[in-house]
């Protein structure tokens, strides 16, 4: 600690400012959100975020910037639909900022769950959607946004692996604005019901 720059460094360090990226996570908080992951979320989306019910999102191996923006949209009752506000309105309401970052870093850092192989037409006809869309009625390639192997770019989300159900029922509340977001409004409304199933099947078929 003897040259300058490492004395300035340790007393940023000590004052807990500048040095420490807004997303890192101290140790207290990290075990904190290990232990509400899997005593009190991994109930519906087990212990690790690979959660066995379709009607529970598989968190796994998710984006941690679009985890944390989620658990602030739930949070600030902006994210609805019923089973928003009747699951996750309430489980979100008290975590502070602190620990909903680390609860996301704690899923992002969780393996992924496994694919489940669909129907061999419907899972090709999804995967004709996801790749390049359903051009004659403005539905864009979902890759575009999602990467080309579902696992997210950016801020959007991993959708690999997802359960079918799930991905049907978000893509309908997209739809109806039941989850008000602009973007995926614009994807989802010319989607039809079976062409819905197909990309859901195919999406859950990945890894
Ligand atoms: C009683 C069951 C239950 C519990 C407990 C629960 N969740 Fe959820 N969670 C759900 C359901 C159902 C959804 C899907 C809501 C929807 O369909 O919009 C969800 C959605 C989510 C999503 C959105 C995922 C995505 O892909 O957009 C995140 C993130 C999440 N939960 C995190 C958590 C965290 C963190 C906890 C613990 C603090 C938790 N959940 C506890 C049922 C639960
Ligand atoms: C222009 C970029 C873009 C394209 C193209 C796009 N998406 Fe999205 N998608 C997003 C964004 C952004 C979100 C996150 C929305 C939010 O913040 O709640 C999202 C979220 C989703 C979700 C919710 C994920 C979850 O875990 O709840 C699903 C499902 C989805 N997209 C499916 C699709 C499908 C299927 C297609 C192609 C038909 C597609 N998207 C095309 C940007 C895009």
């Amino acid at each position: 600690m003897r040259h300058p720059i490492l004395l300035a460094l340790g007393l940023l360090c000590a004052l807990g400012i500048g040095v420490v990226h807004a997303d890192d996570v101290d140790q207290a908080t990290h075990e904190h959100a290990v232990h509400v992951a899997v005593g009190t979320c991994g109930t519906c989306h087990g212990p690790t975020g690979v959660s066995q019910q379709p009607k529970y999102p598989l968190l796994a191996g998710q984006n941690a910037n679009y985890v944390a923006a989620q658990l602030k949209a739930f949070r600030n009752q902006t994210r609805g639909d019923a089973d928003a506000i009747g699951y996750m309105w309430g489980m979100s309401a008290t975590l502070e900022d602190g620990t909903i970052d680390a609860l996301a870093q704690y899923y992002a850092a969780q393996k992924a769950g496994r694919g489940r192989a669909g129907e061999t037409a419907l899972v090709a006809k999804g995967r004709q959607i996801y790749e390049k869309g359903v051009e004659s009625v403005g539905v864009p390639a979902c890759a575009a946004c999602h990467g080309p192997d579902a696992h997210g770019m950016g801020d959007f989300p991993r959708l690999a692996g997802q359960h079918a159900q799930y991905v049907m029922k978000q893509l309908a509340s997209f739809q109806n604005n039941m989850r008000n977001v602009a973007v995926m409004h614009g994807v989802a409304q010319g989607l039809k019901v079976e062409e819905m199933r197909a990309v859901a099947a195919y999406l859950e078929a990945q890894e």
